[in-house]
């Protein structure tokens, strides 16, 4: 046992490939074991077949409540206290929560939102054009238009919007423990109390739906419905931001694909599915084992931790040839970057339409976007959180 395993999660070397710190991890083995910041041991899977057979397997747990559970750092130890909605149960009870919201996040109720998410994404731009020719692209553009989307689907004002976005990046970020209970406190609150005004006065937002659905039938809880709403509002800006942020940076970094995707704006929802595995933004889905599982040549025991790092599943090199380079015409389309299994990404359907418009529409009306400072100067997020970039210096 005295064979030095890597330590989990690492930052990112560069922002749009997985940490060099993870090389062994890429060797082959499909699963590894690797240490936390606690110095506690677990698996971390690597392999694409490994990690689909095991994100299927109903013996692994999502419950964060299981003192087994593995968490990445230190700050979020003190989300294990309460229960996590849909992300973290297991079925039959997440069942019962994601059957609730199927029907919002349909390809046909996405594709009614794409009118407003491109005018979104127009105002925004023209903004940053009459304020040009210089911008800051994640508070310009990256964040309010995942940001304005989201509310507007579940009916939370985007008037405060500065309100909850900072409680998130506290949440996602905090310094430590304490903070991070008090943006999650502070969250829950506003939407206890949004949730009170709009029973008295109800919109048409998702929302509302589920309090008239939902809530007034007795078939839900107050209580259920605030975390719900915490997810949905964090999931459906900060991930998507993310990946509008990394994206440019990452077009801007490979500029023959980028020309390539000018002359053919048709490739663009491929080129979207080949950024979603490049990026691998969500790297670091968590589960704790509740039985023995053999898988991969080895044997996972009851309680073990259990770590997915999408970055390196989406660059095994038996299911996608030369993983390291970004190319529009592989078919990448059954990556791993928005999981598998029962808690597959609710959002996938939104998310894939806003990366396509943002994108699409920014590198279309500004045809001389580049970055306004040298690309390793332009910080970006520490390895134990969601990757992106913090900050994005662009010019035209
Ligand atoms: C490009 C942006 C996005 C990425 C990379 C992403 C990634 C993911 C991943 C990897 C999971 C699975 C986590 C796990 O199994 O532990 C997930 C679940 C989830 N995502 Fe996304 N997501 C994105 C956008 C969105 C959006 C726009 C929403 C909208 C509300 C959303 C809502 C959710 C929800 C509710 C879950 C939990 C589903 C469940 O447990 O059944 N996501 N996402």
């Amino acid at each position: 046992m005295s064979e030095k395993t890597v330590a989990f999660p690492q930052d990112r070397t560069c922002p749009y490939h997985p940490p060099t710190a993870y090389e062994p991890l890429r060797t082959g083995r499909p699963l590894s074991r690797v240490t936390l910041f606690d110095g506690r041991s677990v698996w971390v899977v690597s392999g694409h077949a490994e990690a689909r057979a095991l994100l299927s397997d109903g013996r692994l747990s999502a419950d964060r409540q299981n003192s087994s559970f593995p968490m990445p750092n230190k700050r979020f130890k003190g989300l294990q206290t309460r229960r996590t909605a849909l992300l973290g149960l297991d079925d039959p009870e997440h069942n019962v929560q994601r059957r609730m919201l199927i029907p919002s996040f349909s390809l046909k109720r996405t594709a009614a939102l794409r009118p407003r998410i491109q005018e979104t994404v127009d105002r925004l731009i023209d903004d940053m054009v009459a304020a040009g020719p210089r911008a800051e692209l994640v508070g310009a553009f990256a964040l309010p238009v995942p940001s304005m989307v989201i509310c507007a689907l579940l009916g939370v004002p985007y008037e405060d919007h500065e309100f909850f976005e900072s409680q998130s990046r506290r949440l996602l970020r905090g310094p430590d423990v304490a903070d991070v209970e008090d943006a999650r406190d502070q969250l829950n609150g506003y939407l206890r109390e949004l949730i009170g005004r709009k029973r008295h006065s109800p919109g048409d937002g998702l929302l509302d739906e589920l309090i008239a659905q939902r809530l007034e039938t007795g078939e839900t809880d107050v209580e259920e419905l605030v975390a719900l709403a915490a997810i949905l509002l964090i999931a459906g800006h900060e991930t998507t931001a993310n990946m509008i942020s990394l994206g440019t940076f990452t077009l801007l970094s490979h500029p023959e694909q980028l020309a390539e995707l000018r002359s053919e704006p048709a490739l663009m929802p491929t080129a979207v599915e080949e950024l979603m595995r490049f990026l691998s933004i969500a790297d670091g889905m968590l589960r704790v084992a509740t039985q023995d599982i053999e898988v991969g040549g080895v044997t996972v025991r009851a309680d073990d931790g259990v770590i997915f790092s999408t970055s390196v599943i989406n660059r095994d090199e038996a299911v996608f040839a030369r993983p390291d380079s970004l190319d529009w015409h592989r078919p990448a389309r059954h990556h791993l970057a928005f999981g598998f299994g029962i808690h597959q990404c609710l959002g996938q359907n939104l998310a894939r339409a806003e990366m396509e418009i943002a994108l699409g529409t920014l590198f279309d009306r500004l045809p001389g976007l580049r970055l306004a400072a040298e690309p390793d100067r332009i910080p970006f997020k520490p390895g134990d959180t969601v990757q992106g970039m913090i900050e994005l210096p662009v010019a035209w």
